[in-house]
């Protein structure tokens, strides 16, 4: 959108530049680190206004400064509490997003917030780490998709994002300094690609540096990382801002592209730039720079525009209610059971604490104090007002000293008699936060015992759980003919669940992650948190489906699937390739009575690769609404770099000339129809050297040939005692260096041939 408050960039950086000018060192090395827990520095004589930051993602954490923290201790003024991003991210629904971001924008507005810290868009490396429910997925394309989409709608209303955490932050372990040790390819393949989407098709006002190091630099200090691939490669221009307290040594991490350092840090951070800067340490025009980009923030941030600051409270709960609903997972559900008949089941069970007591968000930073709060209970009772709706908790919640007994003892009675039992069960709030990780992913034991009893006394048990990281479910769902997986659902959580169980809403998400059949099965299960402050990733690519599908093993529920009261097909599949990538077209009809949401997704694999691929890769998707019986096209866009895979030799991104398998399901393991396309690979190959093999030296489009008509020249001179092509004899020659052959005695090439060879391949087109 375009608003009236922004100036065009070149003023705009003039104009920070003009500002920073007036500025004496001091000012600029203050005005690189926060002036309060949430504010930056105000310079008025320079034109340089304050701006503020809060938490971010899920809803706003407006703090005031004298009781502020990182860690969601304190309280925060009451804001809408939306999903958080695992509910959001299994709508697999852009525009949802964008509308959750612009609402989110609107909050921000209205309590004079700049910057809103988020989206979250690390990769769920193992159903552990105690943040998984900040993050989207397990799977990159996804999570860069949404996060652009969210940082669009947030950004939409003149307020800023930031994406966070750059890079590699995948365990709240030891986050403030264990080491991410990762290849480089999976580096870029896997836990770079959603910044990267997000950085260069958003431009999200600011990016925030991970705690964690990577490969054995401090994120905050990484030039490599904020600096060479960010800004030099990536072309990103706004502020790089330190995770609260990253900054190790803040000359260091102001060398490295650290624009921000957050929150203030009792001077300590401006005094050693200066000290830097006197030394001759750190070059003054650094800070300039710096200070230029926050000055350029400033003036962009600041002027909001009070025409969008309103926003309607209810709207807004009923916006976390359509996200709610949309978000929720059916995982199971064989047998009439759901929908629920209100009129067919007159006596209703509500069984678990998490009915009555929401478990409605995730713990830390982004803890929000919500407008209101719906309970299931309450809504269940209001949903079908003619049924008898008795409730018992069934298990302590976060109580050593709860009666685990009679709390059973008395669920399992409130069962007995009733038509339908709805068990809520899920993670005790203690159980996954910000700051640690869980070590193991099994419901409270009490909790499935509640289960084998109550499902002991009665069949009928539809269960809804309340989790933000993935739970076990192998040991006790074949018991239970029905599962909503709900995540996190947000305020208006009570009542979406309410909605989905009667059906008056259809249930539409899908698995953003692979629920396993155990915790052994996951792909960094046993190089999990690492050793000695080191994470080494050992699984490499390997990671959520990737795992499941090269290794082919069995799961609970793969990642995509999700069920839904009605029922859909696909058919009649056609791709159209262009040389910037291919449009899938697919028919989707729903099936079934119900108007429903079918998540169409397409995924593709590389067949005979030059390099380890996984089997397939989830390259588009869209969320797509049908009524009853209605038939659509849909056109999904793959574009062609999304087939690329990162070649570590060239260190670039590399399309391979190959075959491709085009899949398109309902999940990663529900494929529908499949079709393979054949792409030409990039044209450009690696200039060989005197040094590369003669089989480097066969792969280049003029050294190829070239390098052939020398061999020739060695076949004459030999005669039969040439090896045939493909030989093992042939491949000894292919392993060998062209200067090691060139100084064979009885071999007729010399370095005259040599040099001419590198003169052609110089001349010829070459990579880059
Ligand atoms: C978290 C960030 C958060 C910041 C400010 C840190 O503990 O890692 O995600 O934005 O605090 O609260």
């Amino acid at each position: 959108m375009t608003d009236p408050l922004r100036t065009a960039p070149a003023a705009a950086a003039a104009a920070a530049a003009e500002a920073v000018a007036r500025l004496t060192l001091d000012e600029k090395a203050a005005l690189a680190t926060g002036a309060s827990w949430w504010t930056t520095a105000a310079f008025p004589h320079a034109d340089i206004p304050a701006f503020r930051l809060a938490d971010g993602p899920h809803g706003l954490r407006l703090q005031n400064d004298e009781r502020a923290d990182h860690l969601g201790i304190n309280g925060s003024a009451p804001a809408t509490c939306f999903p958080p991003a695992v509910t959001l991210a299994s709508t697999w629904d852009t525009d949802l997003a964008a509308r959750v971001g612009s609402a989110l924008g609107r909050e921000s507005l209205a309590h004079g917030v700049h910057v809103l810290l988020g989206p979250g868009v690390n990769i769920k490396r193992s159903p552990l780490c105690g943040r998984n429910f900040e993050y989207y997925s397990e799977d990159p394309f996804l999570s860069g998709i949404l996060g652009t989409a969210w940082v669009n709608g947030v950004q939409s209303q003149g307020v800023g994002t930031s994406l966070k955490h750059f890079a590699a932050n995948n365990q709240e372990s030891g986050r403030m300094s264990v080491s991410a040790d990762i290849d480089t390819r999976t580096l870029h393949e896997i836990y770079l690609p959603a910044f990267r989407r997000v950085v260069t098709e958003a431009k999200p006002w600011t990016v925030m540096c991970a705690y964690n190091r990577i490969n054995g630099v401090h994120s905050s200090e990484n030039h490599w990382l904020l600096t060479e691939l960010l800004r030099d490669t990536w072309g990103y221009e706004g502020v790089v801002v330190s995770d609260w307290g990253a900054v190790v040594d803040r000359a260091r991490a102001l060398a490295a592209g650290l624009d921000l350092e957050m929150p203030s840090s009792s001077g300590l951070g401006p005094a050693r730039l200066l000290t830097a800067i006197a030394s001759g340490e750190l070059d003054e025009k650094i800070l300039d720079t710096s200070a230029t980009r926050i000055a350029a923030l400033a003036h962009k941030a600041t002027p909001q525009n009070p025409a969008h600051a309103d926003h309607d409270r209810d709207a807004h709960h009923d916006l976390a209610h359509e996200v709610a609903v949309r978000g929720a997972v059916l995982l199971k559900n064989d047998g009439p059971l759901l929908p629920l008949d209100p009129a067919a089941g007159p006596h209703i069970a509500v069984l678990g604490e998490f009915a009555r007591t929401p478990r409605y968000q995730g713990a830390g930073s982004s803890r929000v104090t919500p407008t209101r709060l719906d309970d299931a209970l309450t809504a269940i009772a209001a949903t079908a007002p003619a049924a008898t709706v008795d409730f018992a908790p069934g298990f302590p919640v976060d109580d050593p000293d709860g009666d685990v007994a009679a709390l059973r003892a008395e669920a399992v009675h409130t069962a007995r008699n009733a038509d339908v039992v709805l068990l809520f069960l899920g993670l005790p709030p203690s159980f996954e936060s910000e700051g640690y990780d869980r070590d193991h992913i099994d419901l409270p034991s009490e909790q499935i015992e509640l289960l084998r009893a109550v499902t002991a006394v009665n069949p009928n048990v539809a269960v809804v759980l309340a989790n933000g990281g993935v739970v076990r479910l192998s040991d006790w769902i074949d018991a239970v003919p029905a599962v909503l997986e709900g995540w996190l659902l947000g305020q208006a959580g009570g009542s979406a669940t309410a909605d989905l169980l009667f059906g008056h809403a259809n249930p539409s998400g899908r698995l953003t992650e692979t629920v396993p059949l155990r915790l052994a099965d996951t792909p960094a299960h046993l190089e999990w948190q690492g050793e000695r402050g080191h994470a080494r990733y050992g699984e490499g690519l390997f990671i959520g489906y990737r795992h499941y599908d090269a290794r082919d093993m069995e799961v609970s529920y793969p990642f995509g699937h999700g069920l839904s009261y009605t029922t859909f097909a696909h058919t009649d599949l056609r791709v159209t390739q262009d040389d910037a990538g291919f449009d899938t077209t697919v028919k989707v009809t729903n099936t079934g009575s119900r108007a429903g949401h079918e998540v169409v997704q397409v995924y593709v694999g590389a067949l005979d690769s030059e390099v380890l691929r996984p089997v397939r890769e989830l390259k588009a998707f869209s969320a797509v609404s049908l009524r009853p019986g209605e038939t659509r096209d849909i056109t999904l866009r793959v574009a062609r770099e999304d087939l690329a895979y990162f070649d570590i030799v060239d260190d670039a991104w590399l399309v391979e000339g190959a075959d491709y398998r085009v899949e398109v399901g309902a999940s990663s393991r529900d494929i529908r129809l499949a079709t393979t396309i054949t792409v030409e690979g990039d044209t450009y190959a690696d200039v060989p050297d005197a040094d590369s093999t003669i089989a480097a030296w066969r792969t280049h489009p003029v050294g190829g040939p070239a390098i052939d008509r020398l061999l020739e020249r060695v076949r004459e001179t030999m005669g039969d005692a040439y090896p045939q092509e493909g030989s093992p004899r042939y491949r000894m020659i292919a392993d060998m260096r062209l200067s090691q052959l060139a100084k064979l005695p009885i071999v007729p090439l010399d370095f005259t041939d040599v040099d001419k060879l590198l003169a052609a391949v110089h001349t010829g087109p070459g990579r880059n």
